[in-house]
């Protein structure tokens, strides 16, 4: 029965090979002087590193990027709230056909007619090497997951997507020398740690199935860097707030929710406690923090995996500032238990060690998300009366 597991056959036709190769560069590392977290330069069959991977001489902002230099971007999981977004950025910088979307899902049409997009199940690692390979990435954004909320409504599906799915991505990123992003988040985090505030190092031992995988991605990740140089990135993104894509089934939901709720109907039904404080921020300043870790220069980073935040607010607090511009806006709690579990084991203020290492600095505060989000959504729905 064992040789009818879908899992042990890729793991033998497919994964065989790499981790064989993966144990060749483990002995050359193991026989090499003791180097910390220096890249190997050996040259490797499987595993190469660009000297451009290793010797990152971006810097924010202000580069240019001459044609060959551009980046070769593949977005994984592509379609759900910050994918589509990231894509837009990368496109204006890198050039469209640069960035590729991938997901499992059907692409809506404006999104399949702005760019260069993907079938692609981060389970299947042949699919997976075949798009790098072809397309000759040199950046994968792993953004694939189940989020928090709906992690724990199907955990044997997180586990494969979360822990599984990472598992391909770091060994194809690691066998073609690609700088990796993964996200991490503040559910990495857990009842023992630390909340207000919540230092980038410190005890990690959440209690969801999305958290505990974030946390092994956050440590598989540092690992492969140190053991095989991987260029392996991460921020731990607050809740994300975005007004033209919709929340996956994560724990701030209520966060996005509650604009459109203002907007269409006055009513606003919070799954959270009134009191609940929780670090957020708007889709922008995430997005662009994402394209400054990558683009950092190698040596800027004392940290493979950064905090990240941009305000902390309550649902009261967001409630009134939202009914600063909507004084007729209805607020009422019932609680969905899981979720508050959930959101009272999370930091309240993470700190950030982000704005010393490459001066990370957020742009919108509670008053200029809300002001951003009405016009947005209220613009929208202007239109659908209209039309
Ligand atoms: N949105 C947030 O507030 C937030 C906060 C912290 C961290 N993050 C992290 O950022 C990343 C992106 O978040 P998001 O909000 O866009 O998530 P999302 O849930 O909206 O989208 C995830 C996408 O992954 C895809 N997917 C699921 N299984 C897949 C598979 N087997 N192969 C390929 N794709 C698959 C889904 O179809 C979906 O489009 C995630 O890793 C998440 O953990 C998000």
């Amino acid at each position: 029965m064992r040789d009818l597991n879908p899992e042990c056959y890729l793991f033998r036709q497919v994964k065989m090979p790499v981790l064989r190769s993966l144990s060749r560069v483990a002995q050359q590392v193991l026989q090499a002087p003791a180097c910390g977290c220096q890249p190997i330069t050996v040259a490797v069959r499987n595993i190469s590193f660009s000297p451009r991977q290793v010797t990152s001489d971006a810097s924010f902002h202000s580069v240019s990027f001459s044609e060959t230099d551009h980046p070769k971007v593949l977005i994984t999981g592509g379609l759900g709230q910050l994918g589509v977004g990231l894509a837009k950025l990368l496109r204006r910088r890198f050039g469209n056909n640069n960035v590729i979307l991938s997901d499992i899902r059907k692409p809506p049409s404006h999104v399949f007619h702005s760019g260069p997009f993907i079938y692609s199940d981060i389970l299947d690692y042949k699919n997976l090497r075949e798009i790098v390979v072809n397309n000759r990435i040199t950046w994968l954004v792993h953004y694939s997951a189940l989020l928090s909320a709906v992690g724990e409504a199907n955990v044997a599906l997180a586990r494969a997507v979360n822990i599984t799915g990472l598992h391909n991505i770091l060994d194809i990123a690691a066998e073609h020398g690609l700088r990796l992003f993964v996200p991490s988040t503040i559910g990495a985090f857990g009842p023992t740690s630390p909340r207000n505030p919540t230092p980038d190092l410190c005890v990690q031992r959440p209690r969801t199935i999305y958290g505990v995988s974030k946390v092994h991605a956050e440590l598989m990740g540092e690992y492969y860097h140190h053991r095989y140089g991987l260029d392996f990135r991460c921020l731990r993104y607050p809740g994300i707030i975005s007004a033209d894509s919709q929340p996956g089934g994560g724990t701030t939901d209520y966060a996005v929710q509650i604009f459109h709720d203002a907007v269409k109907t006055g009513k606003f039904e919070c799954n959270l406690r009134s009191d609940t404080r929780l670090p957020m921020m708007y889709i922008e300043d995430c997005l662009r923090a994402t394209l400054e870790v990558m683009e950092a220069p190698a040596d800027t980073l004392s940290m493979r995996t950064y905090n990240i935040n941009a305000m902390s607010f309550t649902p009261a607090e967001l409630a009134g500032e939202v009914q600063r511009q909507l004084p007729d806006l209805q607020v009422t709690y019932s609680l969905d238990q899981v979720r508050q579990d959930i959101a009272d084991s999370w930091p309240m203020n993470p700190t950030m060690r982000t704005r010393r290492d490459w001066g990370w600095k957020h742009e919108y505060d509670l008053p200029e998300l809300v002001q951003t989000m009405l016009a947005f959504i209220g613009s929208e729905a202007r239109v659908a009366q209209a039309s």
